[in-house]
């Protein structure tokens, strides 16, 4: 579906991007580093169009922490919610998303949420498949259903560049090993995750995947269900509770929609039964937040009453 530029939405772009030079781009991931933090776009997904938006909403980002939802939903279709929660908490953590702290005062070791770093590895190692390429495979064709959009791929040289600098992630595994939450090869695993967190899109395929969820897993233009319903729930639950890490609890206060960020600048928000947003701002806040998306969102969420509570 074409997307419409608007003018409502561009005087909020031209507001929040003044936070942008508040914020620092993440280059923990070197690749990452290249980003524009003056950027700043948005799209809005409708269930029955039309779909509006400002900014450059052709650029490419790349998902990463945005995946964990989507794996987690894979993952929840893969092998059901008893199994992955058997292995994976459901409580927020208060810590940063690469925190290894609770992971070695938690009985048993299981990670709290599938939110963090150490959840979303353990999700990532639950992806059913003979091989680590039909494990991606899988998981590229889940989004390629999700936007619509069979062009869907991931960025080699993010991957990469994630895969020779994640020692961090490398650390939880190998903790995640040792209490056995996960047996598989740490590099493996690793290969895997990091091509995942490196899957791009654009802010409108963004919005797209925000309006399945909304929608309760029915993708409003084929009007298939991809998802059940009630793992769309389970995935805008953690969304609120845990989607923007350790501010959570202020972005449900402020804002009130379940949303999920990564540190590439990227924001998904599926706004419940209404709309999906897609967002791109690099610049990022303290906590690895796009701090101009979050600010974009609260004007957009005051203006249109979009607070869930
Ligand atoms: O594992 C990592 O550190 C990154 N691939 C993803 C982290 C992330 O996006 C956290 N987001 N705010």
């Amino acid at each position: 579906m074409p997307c419409q530029s608007s003018d409502e939405l561009k005087a909020l772009v031209i507001e929040a991007k003044k936070y942008t030079k508040d914020g620092k781009v993440a280059d923990y991931i070197p690749a990452l580093g290249k980003a524009n933090p003056k950027d700043l776009s948005i799209a809005i997904h409708y269930p029955d169009g039309p779909c509006i938006s400002a900014g450059d909403i052709e650029r490419k980002i790349t998902l990463q922490s945005i995946s964990k939802v989507i794996s987690l939903a894979l993952v929840l279709m893969d092998r059901g919610s008893d199994y992955v929660f058997d292995y994976v908490g459901m409580e927020p953590t208060g810590d940063p998303f690469n925190s290894i702290a609770k992971l070695e005062t938690m009985i048993p070791a299981k990670p709290l949420n599938p939110m963090i770093n150490a959840g979303a590895l353990v999700v990532t190692h639950m992806i059913k498949g003979k091989s680590i390429e039909e494990r991606f495979q899988r998981l590229v064709s889940f989004i390629r259903e999700l936007t619509n959009d069979p062009t869907v791929n991931y960025c080699e040289e993010v991957a990469r560049s994630e895969f020779e600098t994640a020692h961090l992630n490398r650390a939880l595994c190998y903790f995640l090993k040792q209490h056995k939450i996960i047996d598989e090869d740490v590099e493996q695993l690793l290969d895997l995750y990091t091509k995942q967190c490196a899957i791009e899109m654009n802010c409108l395929d963004l919005a797209k995947i925000g309006v399945v969820f909304a929608m309760d897993g029915v993708d409003p233009v084929s009007r298939r269900q991809i998802m059940p319903p009630d793992i769309a729930r389970i995935c805008k639950t953690f969304m609120v509770t845990c989607g923007m890490y350790n501010a959570s609890g202020e972005f449900a206060i402020k804002i009130g929609i379940p949303a999920k960020s990564g540190v590439s600048g990227g924001i998904m928000g599926a706004v419940p039964g209404r709309f999906g947003i897609g967002i791109f701002g690099p610049a990022l806040d303290e906590k690895g937040n796009s701090i101009a998306g979050i600010k974009l969102l609260e004007l957009l969420s005051a203006k249109h009453s979009l607070s869930m509570f």
